[in-house]
């Protein structure tokens, strides 16, 4: 059987026990505990100067190769062209996108130096799969270096419209990039055929049929694999962090309170804003649920360095202190907000022990947590899903309560309806959602990308 090799800009420290913030960390750590292999990318760390030689290192079966960044790459390459420039694109956020021509020298700097790095470890028998937007040039580059081993790649954040995606510096040569892999997986439908359409319209490939793309004389494939969550694993872990003594203290707390929760990156995509501000029309349109009702929100601080993210984090401060402060009681404050990254397992167990999870981005590739929610909840007494329509999992997601991120009064008018649906509805939405989540969980996912792979006839 071949071997697997991943590449991902971000690799979870394997000997770490801090908790991982985002879905690709999530998502990949599952798929090569179950195949082994080896993962290869950046540490985490900072060097004086750019190391091109991995470290390597081995846990729960998985071979790491990883190496730090330089200061300037780390600048300019990560918070730069990925995170300044591609991610508020992807997301459809052209105003916080601030490009400057050293980013995407940089983008092309370090991919060079992470082909360099990775070529040497790659063998005949392997299959490599890429992640996500930071290493978009991969297959060309590895391609140049003689590699000859099939190249998959999946994007784990949305595919802008072709009219947003033009407005990005750069984004031709991004699109013949991608045009050299063997295989393309996107989150949703939506963002394969907005893939198939830019490439079609700014670099002349020509789609002879959904899922087959002809680009130079080359043959590539398309396809849509919604990243899923280990259901059993999940639930069985919710069931368990119920009674784990932090969960237990928040209950006392709470008393007959109901609780809503909200986890996510502190991230401008996330609909953080709109969303504490709906919690705030709700106790002004909702009087009776003033006392009675506890928002948790957790923002994991994230990318802190970009000024967008230090304004949002200032701004989110502000505003769950006005809340409290214009609503709260001695006894009672409405928003609970925490900068904080919990361990998976606390989150399990206070999603199961939530009445309402609200996961309200404005843009999102998949979002794990909604799915994470909806698995760990109780199927005999399940809270209660208010969902983004605007998020890649409200594809395979449509019996939560689905609602428009930028609405603040359609999502308000959403929790109280989650706070006051009957037990009938609530098992019937739950149980719908947990078919289709077992029809697309995590290993299914792997499978049938990595079948798709195999299976290339260029
Ligand atoms: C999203 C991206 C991932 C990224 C994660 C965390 O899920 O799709 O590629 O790893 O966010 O962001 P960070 O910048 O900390 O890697």
């Amino acid at each position: 059987m071949s071997r697997l090799v991943v590449a991902s800009n971000r690799v979870p420290n394997p000997r770490g026990s801090q908790p991982q913030a985002g879905g690709l960390a999530v998502a990949l750590s599952g798929a090569l505990r179950r195949n082994g292999g080896l993962w290869f990318g950046w540490n985490g760390q900072l060097s004086q100067t750019a190391v091109s030689r991995p470290r390597m290192d081995q846990a729960e079966g998985i071979d790491y190769a990883t190496l730090p960044l330089s200061k300037d790459d780390y600048d300019d390459f990560y918070l730069g062209y990925s995170n300044a420039v591609i991610w508020p694109v992807f997301h459809f956020n052209l105003g916080a996108m601030s490009y400057e021509r050293r980013y995407s020298e940089a983008y092309a700097r370090v991919n060079d130096l992470f082909a360099d790095a990775l070529a040497p470890l790659v063998e005949p028998d392997d299959v490599i799969w890429v992640h996500d937007y930071h290493l978009m040039p991969m297959a060309r580059e590895l391609r140049e270096r003689g590699v000859r081993q099939r190249i998959g790649f999946f994007l784990h954040i949305p595919f802008p419209d072709y009219d947003v995606l033009r407005a990005m510096p750069g984004h031709r040569r991004l699109l013949e990039d991608l045009c050299r892999y063997d295989l393309l997986g996107f989150q949703t439908e939506n963002d394969r055929h907005a893939f198939e359409e830019s490439a079609s319209r700014a670099v002349g490939a020509l789609v002879e049929t959904s899922g087959v793309v002809r680009h130079r004389n080359r043959r590539l494939r398309t396809g849509v694999y919604p990243v899923g969550v280990d259901v059993d694993e999940l639930a069985d872990l919710s069931r368990r962090t119920l009674t784990a003594p932090r969960v237990r203290r928040l209950l006392d707390g709470l008393g007959e309170r109901d609780l809503v929760v909200g986890v996510d990156r502190l991230d401008y995509s996330k609909g953080l804003e709109q969303r504490l501000r709906a919690v705030e029309a709700l106790l002004q349109d909702y009087p009776h649920r003033r006392g009675h009702t506890v928002m948790m929100q957790i923002a994991s601080p994230s990318r802190s360095s970009i000024s967008e993210y230090a304004d949002l984090r200032q701004r989110l401060e502000g505003l769950a202190g006005h809340i409290n402060g214009s609503y709260g009681d001695l006894d009672w404050a409405p928003i609970h907000y925490l900068n904080r990254t919990f361990a998976r397992g606390s989150l399990m167990g206070l999603y199961r022990a939530a009445r309402v999870g609200l996961v309200t981005p404005l843009r999102d590739g998949m979002n794990l947590v909604a799915k994470e929610f909806v698995t760990s909840q109780d199927p005999d007494n399940p809270g209660v899903l208010v969902l983004s329509e605007l998020a890649g999992a409200a594809a395979e997601l449509e019996d939560a309560i689905l609602v428009n991120p930028y609405d603040v009064d359609a999502i308000a008018a959403a929790i109280n309806a989650a706070l006051a649906m009957p037990l009938p509805e609530r098992r019937r939405r739950h149980q719908r959602m947990m078919n289709r989540l077992r029809e697309n969980a995590i290993d299914v996912w792997e499978k049938r990308f990595l079948d798709d792979l195999h299976w290339h006839i260029a």
